[in-house]
């Protein structure tokens, strides 16, 4: 049985009375300005940092900047942390870094590693090509989104997240965020191209949906098929406390990618599939907007027994602040979306405060402190990460848009 998940009225309460706190508060205006001027300082220092070919990925133990290789699923993160600063400063020297640091990425066409393609394009060469209309950043996003096509299974309804054998066709919660490379070149036409990939998307979009979901709406992480006959072998939660937890960063990519998945199909003939999502993504809401602790940053998995001691996960509370804000537009919910608006609010402020947010010069050009990449690994706990950067000021981004249309 489904759970339902019955939000307090006073969630609409608090958001109206917020005003009567709003002289002492610091405005959202004010936070955006001070969030980018420190983002424009991190992000030069950053370049300064980094050898030619080499990416940002975190910190070592003595704050170190660790870099790696285009090929690391997270190499888009770093040109779309420049590109939203641009962005946001108009600053030609922070687009042409911008540029730079997309280009960098251009030998990814030659790789088919994982289904990480869709990050790694859409947050560089996508963005650039956003914040400029240069169409040149095009051809790449459409190859991309060949490729990632190439990984779809019409057997197992879906596209397959990893290589290698230790599972047989493993779809993992994140690859829900990559279906916006295959909706968006759908979108910049192609005929029955673009209607593949739109296909394609859509397809893996409602397996996905069947086979990743808990009755109580939580996700887990790793779905296992059997490529010749499409059944489900086994769930798992890989990155997560345990297979039946409830692991934060995995939550945030399926309220992020249902929702966007709504955006995405708005436009199809057959409104049904856009609502499907929407339903999916308001209940995934729901189930946060319950669970999430009173600052609005999860702990990297909400079902540690450790917590209240556990680590944060920075990333995982930016990703979902800035999915919560386009949810709150298409949500006809009021309660729901006065809640959405309510949370991602408290999300950002957290993130911008002292604890989080770092100091100009400090952290080898990081914004955020306080992520987990991937803990029962050991690897990237209470860390700075490019993709907390990046959807923190995106989630900033588009709190300032929703408001500006409303002013
Ligand atoms: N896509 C990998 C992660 O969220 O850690």
């Amino acid at each position: 049985m489904k759970t339902r998940y019955i939000l307090p009225a006073i969630a609409l309460a608090a958001v109206i009375s917020c005003g009567s706190n709003h002289n002492r508060r610091e405005s959202m205006d004010r936070l955006a300005s001070r969030v980018f001027e420190t983002a424009k300082a991190q992000v030069v220092l950053m370049d300064s940092l980094l050898e030619a070919d080499r990416c940002p990925r975190t910190l070592d133990s003595l704050g170190k900047l660790v870099t790696t290789d285009i090929g690391w699923w997270c190499s888009g993160f770093y040109p779309g942390v420049l590109w939203q600063v641009y962005d946001y400063t108009r600053d030609t020297a922070i687009m042409n870094l911008a540029r730079t640091h997309t280009f960098r990425l251009y030998d990814l066409e030659s790789r088919n590693t994982d289904h990480d393609i869709g990050f790694q394009v859409m947050s560089s060469f996508y963005r650039g090509y956003l914040s400029t209309r240069d169409e040149n950043f095009l051809p790449m996003v459409r190859q991309s989104a060949k490729r990632l096509s190439g990984r779809f299974s019409p057997v197992t309804g879906t596209i397959r997240s990893w290589n290698g054998d230790i599972w047989k066709w493993p779809v993992i919660i994140d690859n829900m965020m990559n279906l916006e490379l295959l909706t968006t070149v759908s979108r910049l036409g192609g005929g029955e191209e673009g209607d593949s990939l739109m296909k394609v998307a859509v397809t893996h979009a409602n397996t996905t949906m069947k086979n990743h979901f808990r009755d109580d709406f939580t996700t887990f992480h790793l779905v296992d098929y059997d490529p010749s006959d499409g059944h489900v072998i086994k769930r798992q939660t890989v990155q997560g406390y345990a297979d039946s937890s409830a692991w934060a960063r995995g939550q945030a990519w399926a309220l992020y990618g249902y929702t966007m998945m709504a955006r995405e199909t708005g436009s199809l003939k057959d409104e049904s599939i856009s609502r499907t999502y929407l339903s999916q993504a308001e209940n995934i809401a729901k189930m946060l907007l319950y669970r999430l602790p009173d600052d609005g940053i999860p702990y990297w998995d909400f079902d540690d027994p450790a917590i209240p001691s556990a680590p944060k996960d920075a990333s995982a509370g930016a990703v979902m602040a800035s999915a919560f804000i386009e949810l709150s537009r298409y949500t006809s919910d009021k309660t729901l979306k006065a809640s959405c608006l309510d949370m991602a609010q408290k999300q950002i402020r957290t993130l911008a405060s002292e604890e989080y947010l770092s100091k100009k010069g400090e952290n080898e050009g990081f914004i955020l402190r306080h992520s987990v990449g991937n803990l029962p690994d050991g690897s990237e706990v209470d860390v700075p990460l490019t993709y907390a950067d990046y959807y923190f000021l995106e989630a900033i981004s588009r709190w300032q848009e929703l408001h500006r249309k409303r002013k």
